[in-house]
Protein backbone atom coordinates (compact mmCIF):
# COMPACT_ATOMS: atom_id res chain seq x y z
CA UNK A 1 0.00 0.00 0.00
CA UNK A 2 1.39 3.30 -0.89
CA UNK A 3 0.55 4.20 3.18
CA UNK A 4 3.98 4.70 5.09
CA UNK A 5 3.89 3.39 8.85
CA UNK A 6 5.44 6.23 11.04
CA UNK A 7 4.96 6.99 15.26
CA UNK A 8 2.38 9.56 14.35
CA UNK A 9 0.19 8.00 11.41
CA UNK A 10 0.84 4.11 12.62
CA UNK A 11 -0.24 1.52 9.99
CA UNK A 12 -2.19 -0.49 12.04
CA UNK A 13 -4.39 -3.62 10.68
CA UNK A 14 -7.26 -1.85 10.85
CA UNK A 15 -5.81 0.82 9.37
CA UNK A 16 -4.25 -1.59 6.64
CA UNK A 17 -7.85 -3.29 6.10
CA UNK A 18 -9.14 -0.14 5.11
CA UNK A 19 -6.82 0.81 2.79
CA UNK A 20 -6.51 -2.47 0.92
CA UNK A 21 -10.56 -2.28 0.22
CA UNK A 22 -10.28 1.11 -0.79
CA UNK A 23 -7.54 0.57 -3.17
CA UNK A 24 -8.66 -2.57 -4.64
CA UNK A 25 -12.43 -1.95 -4.95
CA UNK A 26 -12.52 -5.10 -7.41
CA UNK A 27 -11.21 -7.10 -4.32
CA UNK A 28 -14.69 -8.94 -3.45
CA UNK A 29 -15.32 -9.77 0.25
CA UNK A 30 -12.26 -6.89 1.41
CA UNK A 31 -15.40 -5.03 2.87
CA UNK A 32 -16.58 -7.78 4.95
CA UNK A 33 -13.24 -8.64 5.38
CA UNK A 34 -12.56 -5.60 7.32
CA UNK A 35 -15.37 -6.34 10.24
CA UNK A 36 -14.79 -10.04 10.14
CA UNK A 37 -10.34 -9.00 11.09
CA UNK A 38 -11.57 -6.57 13.40
CA UNK A 39 -13.50 -9.42 15.68
CA UNK A 40 -10.61 -11.82 15.29
CA UNK A 41 -7.84 -9.46 16.37
CA UNK A 42 -9.55 -8.36 19.42
CA UNK A 43 -9.79 -12.14 20.09
CA UNK A 44 -6.63 -12.16 19.73
CA UNK A 45 -5.41 -9.63 21.75
CA UNK A 46 -7.28 -11.38 24.50
CA UNK A 47 -6.08 -14.38 24.24
CA UNK A 48 -2.64 -13.08 23.87
CA UNK A 49 -3.32 -11.50 27.57
CA UNK A 50 -4.60 -14.66 28.82
CA UNK A 51 -2.03 -16.65 27.93
CA UNK A 52 0.64 -14.55 29.16
CA UNK A 53 -1.05 -14.50 32.74
CA UNK A 54 -1.98 -17.96 32.52
CA UNK A 55 0.29 -18.70 35.19
CA UNK A 56 -1.12 -15.88 37.51
CA UNK A 57 -4.55 -16.36 37.16
CA UNK A 58 -4.81 -20.17 37.78
CA UNK A 59 -5.59 -20.95 33.57
CA UNK A 60 -2.75 -23.63 32.90
CA UNK A 61 -3.30 -27.45 33.23
CA UNK A 62 -6.73 -28.93 32.30
CA UNK A 63 -10.13 -28.15 31.81
CA UNK A 64 -12.54 -29.32 34.95
CA UNK A 65 -9.19 -31.30 36.17
CA UNK A 66 -9.01 -33.50 32.84
CA UNK A 67 -12.70 -34.35 32.72
CA UNK A 68 -13.13 -32.47 29.32
CA UNK A 69 -12.33 -34.01 26.42
CA UNK A 70 -12.75 -32.71 22.76
CA UNK A 71 -13.85 -34.52 19.60
CA UNK A 72 -10.17 -35.43 18.57
CA UNK A 73 -9.80 -37.49 21.75
CA UNK A 74 -7.60 -34.43 23.38
CA UNK A 75 -7.70 -33.39 27.11
CA UNK A 76 -8.65 -30.27 26.48
CA UNK A 77 -6.97 -26.99 28.70
CA UNK A 78 -8.84 -24.64 30.54
CA UNK A 79 -7.22 -22.09 27.64
CA UNK A 80 -8.50 -23.86 24.85
CA UNK A 81 -11.89 -23.45 26.09
CA UNK A 82 -11.73 -20.25 27.10
CA UNK A 83 -9.91 -19.08 23.77
CA UNK A 84 -12.88 -21.02 21.71
CA UNK A 85 -15.27 -18.94 23.76
CA UNK A 86 -13.28 -15.48 23.22
CA UNK A 87 -12.67 -16.40 19.27
CA UNK A 88 -16.97 -17.66 18.97
CA UNK A 89 -18.19 -14.84 20.25
CA UNK A 90 -16.03 -12.24 18.27
CA UNK A 91 -17.05 -13.90 14.94
CA UNK A 92 -20.67 -14.12 16.23
CA UNK A 93 -20.59 -10.23 16.71
CA UNK A 94 -18.75 -9.65 13.78
CA UNK A 95 -22.50 -9.71 12.28
CA UNK A 96 -20.49 -11.52 8.73
CA UNK A 97 -21.02 -14.93 10.15
CA UNK A 98 -22.83 -17.73 9.10
CA UNK A 99 -21.06 -21.00 10.18
CA UNK A 100 -18.20 -21.20 12.42
CA UNK A 101 -15.77 -24.59 12.85
CA UNK A 102 -13.54 -25.17 15.45
CA UNK A 103 -11.28 -27.76 16.55
CA UNK A 104 -13.10 -27.49 19.93
CA UNK A 105 -16.61 -27.80 18.56
CA UNK A 106 -18.17 -31.39 17.81
CA UNK A 107 -20.08 -29.59 15.29
CA UNK A 108 -19.92 -26.60 13.22
CA UNK A 109 -21.89 -23.72 15.03
CA UNK A 110 -24.49 -21.57 13.06
CA UNK A 111 -24.03 -18.10 14.02
CA UNK A 112 -28.00 -17.16 14.50
CA UNK A 113 -27.52 -13.54 15.70
CA UNK A 114 -29.72 -11.34 14.13
CA UNK A 115 -26.55 -9.63 12.66
CA UNK A 116 -25.46 -12.62 10.86
CA UNK A 117 -23.80 -12.90 7.43
CA UNK A 118 -22.64 -15.61 5.02
CA UNK A 119 -19.26 -16.31 5.86
CA UNK A 120 -17.38 -19.64 7.24
CA UNK A 121 -15.31 -18.95 9.78
CA UNK A 122 -12.58 -22.39 10.52
CA UNK A 123 -10.46 -21.78 13.11
CA UNK A 124 -8.19 -23.76 15.39
CA UNK A 125 -8.23 -21.18 18.98
CA UNK A 126 -5.48 -22.40 20.57
CA UNK A 127 -2.80 -24.26 18.62
CA UNK A 128 -0.15 -25.71 20.34
CA UNK A 129 -1.76 -26.19 23.79
CA UNK A 130 0.11 -29.14 24.62
CA UNK A 131 3.16 -26.12 25.34
CA UNK A 132 0.97 -23.66 26.90
CA UNK A 133 1.73 -24.85 30.61
CA UNK A 134 5.45 -24.66 29.42
CA UNK A 135 4.92 -21.15 28.13
CA UNK A 136 6.15 -22.14 24.95
CA UNK A 137 5.10 -20.39 21.99
CA UNK A 138 1.61 -21.53 21.00
CA UNK A 139 -0.92 -19.44 18.65
CA UNK A 140 -4.85 -19.17 16.76
CA UNK A 141 -4.94 -20.22 12.76
CA UNK A 142 -8.15 -18.95 10.99
CA UNK A 143 -9.52 -19.25 7.61
CA UNK A 144 -12.53 -17.61 6.15
CA UNK A 145 -15.28 -18.80 3.44
CA UNK A 146 -17.35 -16.99 1.70
CA UNK A 147 -20.82 -19.31 1.79
CA UNK A 148 -21.64 -20.84 -1.26
CA UNK A 149 -24.73 -18.18 -2.28
CA UNK A 150 -26.67 -21.26 -4.27
CA UNK A 151 -26.72 -23.05 -0.66
CA UNK A 152 -27.27 -20.59 1.85
CA UNK A 153 -26.78 -22.12 5.27
CA UNK A 154 -30.26 -20.65 6.40
CA UNK A 155 -31.55 -22.14 9.82
CA UNK A 156 -35.07 -22.45 9.69
CA UNK A 157 -36.43 -22.56 12.92
CA UNK A 158 -39.94 -23.30 12.23
CA UNK A 159 -39.04 -26.07 9.64
CA UNK A 160 -37.61 -28.48 13.36
CA UNK A 161 -35.10 -31.37 12.31
CA UNK A 162 -32.29 -28.07 13.29
CA UNK A 163 -29.66 -31.33 12.85
CA UNK A 164 -30.74 -32.02 9.82
CA UNK A 165 -30.24 -28.28 8.70
CA UNK A 166 -26.90 -27.95 10.99
CA UNK A 167 -25.54 -31.19 8.61
CA UNK A 168 -26.32 -29.45 5.75
CA UNK A 169 -24.03 -26.51 6.97
CA UNK A 170 -22.06 -28.84 7.91
CA UNK A 171 -21.92 -29.43 4.12
CA UNK A 172 -21.35 -25.98 3.37
CA UNK A 173 -18.32 -25.30 5.77
CA UNK A 174 -16.55 -28.39 3.38
CA UNK A 175 -14.43 -26.35 0.42
CA UNK A 176 -11.09 -27.00 -0.82
CA UNK A 177 -8.51 -24.47 0.91
CA UNK A 178 -8.18 -23.00 -2.82
CA UNK A 179 -11.81 -21.61 -1.77
CA UNK A 180 -10.16 -19.67 1.25
CA UNK A 181 -10.98 -16.01 0.91
CA UNK A 182 -8.97 -14.95 3.92
CA UNK A 183 -6.47 -16.89 6.29
CA UNK A 184 -4.15 -16.04 8.87
CA UNK A 185 -2.49 -17.23 12.36
CA UNK A 186 -1.65 -15.14 15.75
CA UNK A 187 1.48 -16.20 17.20
CA UNK A 188 1.53 -16.04 21.12
CA UNK A 189 5.74 -16.00 21.90
CA UNK A 190 8.18 -13.18 22.91
CA UNK A 191 6.26 -11.00 20.50
CA UNK A 192 2.70 -11.35 19.36
CA UNK A 193 2.14 -11.65 15.56
CA UNK A 194 -0.66 -11.51 13.05
CA UNK A 195 0.25 -12.70 9.90
CA UNK A 196 -2.29 -12.54 7.37
CA UNK A 197 -3.50 -12.95 4.03
CA UNK A 198 -6.61 -12.16 1.51
CA UNK A 199 -5.30 -14.23 -1.33
CA UNK A 200 -2.78 -11.05 -2.62
CA UNK A 201 0.29 -11.92 -0.80
CA UNK A 202 1.06 -12.45 2.81
CA UNK A 203 1.60 -9.48 5.78
CA UNK A 204 2.52 -9.46 8.97
CA UNK A 205 1.59 -7.45 12.29
CA UNK A 206 2.99 -7.31 15.72
CA UNK A 207 1.20 -6.20 18.58
CA UNK A 208 2.55 -2.85 20.02
CA UNK A 209 1.44 -3.28 23.67
CA UNK A 210 1.84 0.63 24.26
CA UNK A 211 -1.04 1.34 21.79
CA UNK A 212 -3.00 -1.86 22.03
CA UNK A 213 -2.60 -2.13 18.09
CA UNK A 214 -1.37 -4.45 15.40
CA UNK A 215 1.04 -2.86 13.22
CA UNK A 216 2.64 -3.91 10.20
CA UNK A 217 6.01 -5.28 10.73
CA UNK A 218 6.54 -7.38 7.22
CA UNK A 219 4.75 -6.10 4.65
CA UNK A 220 4.96 -8.73 1.39
CA UNK A 221 6.34 -11.54 3.51
CA UNK A 222 8.00 -13.89 0.71
CA UNK A 223 9.75 -17.69 1.63
CA UNK A 224 13.24 -18.17 0.57
CA UNK A 225 13.02 -20.39 -2.16
CA UNK A 226 15.66 -22.69 -0.06
CA UNK A 227 16.38 -23.11 3.44
CA UNK A 228 18.45 -25.16 5.80
CA UNK A 229 16.37 -25.94 8.48
CA UNK A 230 13.72 -29.19 8.62
CA UNK A 231 11.01 -29.57 11.15
CA UNK A 232 9.79 -32.79 11.43
CA UNK A 233 8.95 -34.71 14.98
CA UNK A 234 11.64 -37.22 14.45
CA UNK A 235 10.21 -39.23 17.50
CA UNK A 236 8.04 -41.03 14.30
CA UNK A 237 10.93 -41.28 11.96
CA UNK A 238 10.84 -44.90 12.61
CA UNK A 239 7.13 -44.91 11.46
CA UNK A 240 7.32 -43.11 7.96
CA UNK A 241 7.70 -44.30 4.75
CA UNK A 242 10.77 -45.36 3.24
CA UNK A 243 10.81 -42.18 0.64
CA UNK A 244 10.58 -40.11 3.88
CA UNK A 245 13.29 -41.32 5.92
CA UNK A 246 15.54 -41.16 2.51
CA UNK A 247 14.47 -37.59 2.20
CA UNK A 248 15.59 -36.15 5.69
CA UNK A 249 18.78 -38.37 5.84
CA UNK A 250 19.99 -36.85 2.71
CA UNK A 251 19.20 -33.06 4.53
CA UNK A 252 21.64 -34.55 7.59
CA UNK A 253 24.38 -35.75 5.81
CA UNK A 254 24.35 -33.17 2.75
CA UNK A 255 23.36 -35.34 -0.56
CA UNK A 256 20.18 -33.71 -1.17
CA UNK A 257 19.91 -30.92 -3.95
CA UNK A 258 21.46 -27.95 -2.09
CA UNK A 259 24.26 -30.02 -0.78
CA UNK A 260 23.76 -28.15 2.55
CA UNK A 261 23.66 -30.20 5.96
CA UNK A 262 20.41 -28.36 7.03
CA UNK A 263 19.84 -28.07 11.05
CA UNK A 264 16.32 -29.26 13.23
CA UNK A 265 14.13 -27.19 14.95
CA UNK A 266 10.86 -28.35 16.18
CA UNK A 267 8.62 -26.35 18.58
CA UNK A 268 5.82 -28.83 18.43
CA UNK A 269 3.73 -25.65 18.10
CA UNK A 270 2.29 -25.55 14.30
CA UNK A 271 2.02 -21.81 14.33
CA UNK A 272 5.45 -21.26 15.55
CA UNK A 273 7.02 -23.88 13.37
CA UNK A 274 5.20 -22.46 10.36
CA UNK A 275 5.94 -18.89 11.18
CA UNK A 276 10.06 -19.76 11.84
CA UNK A 277 9.74 -21.12 8.63
CA UNK A 278 8.20 -18.65 6.61
CA UNK A 279 11.08 -16.09 7.78
CA UNK A 280 14.11 -18.33 7.42
CA UNK A 281 13.07 -20.72 4.77
CA UNK A 282 13.60 -24.39 4.82
CA UNK A 283 10.63 -27.77 5.13
CA UNK A 284 8.20 -28.50 8.09
CA UNK A 285 5.83 -31.67 7.68
CA UNK A 286 3.80 -33.81 10.01
CA UNK A 287 3.34 -36.83 6.94
CA UNK A 288 1.20 -39.77 7.47
CA UNK A 289 2.69 -42.30 8.99
CA UNK A 290 2.43 -46.08 9.66
CA UNK A 291 0.48 -45.25 13.27
CA UNK A 292 -1.30 -42.40 11.03
CA UNK A 293 -1.91 -42.78 7.55
CA UNK A 294 -3.17 -39.26 7.64
CA UNK A 295 -1.10 -37.48 10.14
CA UNK A 296 -2.28 -35.45 13.31
CA UNK A 297 -2.99 -31.81 11.46
CA UNK A 298 -7.01 -31.36 10.88
CA UNK A 299 -7.46 -30.27 7.17
CA UNK A 300 -9.82 -27.32 8.11
CA UNK A 301 -8.52 -24.94 10.44
CA UNK A 302 -4.63 -25.90 10.34
CA UNK A 303 -3.85 -27.48 7.33
CA UNK A 304 -6.01 -25.24 4.69
CA UNK A 305 -4.96 -21.78 6.21
CA UNK A 306 -1.25 -22.18 6.59
CA UNK A 307 -1.32 -23.49 2.72
CA UNK A 308 -2.68 -20.87 1.14
CA UNK A 309 -0.13 -18.43 3.69
CA UNK A 310 2.75 -20.11 2.10
CA UNK A 311 1.21 -20.31 -1.47
CA UNK A 312 0.87 -16.50 -0.80
CA UNK A 313 4.66 -16.22 0.13
CA UNK A 314 5.84 -18.10 -2.90
CA UNK A 315 5.96 -21.54 -1.08
CA UNK A 316 4.61 -24.98 -1.57
CA UNK A 317 2.23 -27.33 0.80
CA UNK A 318 1.15 -30.90 -0.11
CA UNK A 319 -0.25 -33.55 1.69
CA UNK A 320 3.59 -35.31 -0.29
CA UNK A 321 0.76 -36.75 -3.25
CA UNK A 322 -1.40 -33.56 -3.90
CA UNK A 323 -1.77 -30.31 -3.37
CA UNK A 324 -3.31 -29.14 -0.09
CA UNK A 325 -5.80 -26.66 -0.96
CA UNK A 326 -7.04 -29.13 -3.49
CA UNK A 327 -8.35 -31.60 -1.29
CA UNK A 328 -11.97 -31.55 -0.53
CA UNK A 329 -12.97 -32.35 2.58
CA UNK A 330 -15.14 -34.69 3.58
CA UNK A 331 -15.32 -34.37 7.36
CA UNK A 332 -14.83 -31.33 9.67
CA UNK A 333 -12.16 -32.76 11.54
CA UNK A 334 -10.59 -35.11 9.45
CA UNK A 335 -6.91 -35.06 9.56
CA UNK A 336 -4.35 -34.63 6.61
CA UNK A 337 -0.62 -34.87 6.04
CA UNK A 338 1.26 -32.02 5.84
CA UNK A 339 4.70 -30.79 4.08
CA UNK A 340 5.10 -27.05 3.92
CA UNK A 341 7.96 -24.47 3.41
CA UNK A 342 10.80 -23.61 0.88
CA UNK A 343 9.73 -24.34 -2.81
CA UNK A 344 13.03 -25.85 -3.32
CA UNK A 345 13.15 -28.06 -0.18
CA UNK A 346 9.43 -28.92 -0.65
CA UNK A 347 9.67 -30.02 -4.50
CA UNK A 348 12.52 -31.74 -4.25
CA UNK A 349 10.36 -34.21 -2.02
CA UNK A 350 7.35 -34.19 -4.07
CA UNK A 351 9.56 -35.66 -7.23
CA UNK A 352 11.23 -38.37 -4.86
CA UNK A 353 7.33 -39.23 -4.39
CA UNK A 354 7.06 -39.04 -7.92
CA UNK A 355 9.93 -41.25 -9.03
CA UNK A 356 8.61 -44.02 -6.45
P1 LIG B 1 -3.40 -28.38 18.90
O1 LIG B 1 -2.63 -27.97 20.13
O2 LIG B 1 -4.23 -27.29 18.31
O3 LIG B 1 -4.19 -29.66 19.12
O4 LIG B 1 -2.32 -28.65 17.75
C1 LIG B 1 -1.23 -29.36 18.08
C2 LIG B 1 -0.52 -29.80 16.84
C3 LIG B 1 0.35 -28.73 16.20
O5 LIG B 1 0.33 -27.52 16.86
C4 LIG B 1 1.72 -29.30 16.27
O6 LIG B 1 2.38 -29.14 15.06
C5 LIG B 1 1.48 -30.75 16.56
O7 LIG B 1 0.27 -30.86 17.26
C6 LIG B 1 2.56 -31.32 17.40
O8 LIG B 1 2.26 -32.70 17.49
P2 LIG B 1 3.32 -33.65 18.21
O9 LIG B 1 3.34 -33.23 19.64
O10 LIG B 1 2.77 -35.04 17.97
O11 LIG B 1 4.64 -33.44 17.50
MN1 LIG C 1 -5.87 -29.72 20.35
MN1 LIG D 1 -3.54 -27.02 16.34
MN1 LIG E 1 -5.86 -26.29 19.18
Amino acid sequence: STAVHSDVSPMTLTRYMIEESNQNLDKEHLVDLQGIMSGIQVACKKISSLVSRAGITNLTGLEEGGGSVNIQGEEQKKLDVLSNEVLKNSLRFSGKMGVIASEEEDEPVVVDEVASGNYVCVFDPLDGSSNIDAAVATGTIFGIFAEDDEQPCLINDDEGDLDAQKAACLIQTMQPGKNLVAAGYCMYSSSCMLVLTTGHGVNGFTLDPQIGEFVLTHPNMQIPSRGKIYSFNEANYPDWDPTLQKFVDSLKDGSNKSGAKYSSRYIGSLVADVHRTLLYGGIFGYPGDAKNTNGKLRLLYECAPMSMLLEEAGGLATTGRERVLDVMPTAVHQRLPLILGSKEDVQELVDLYQAE
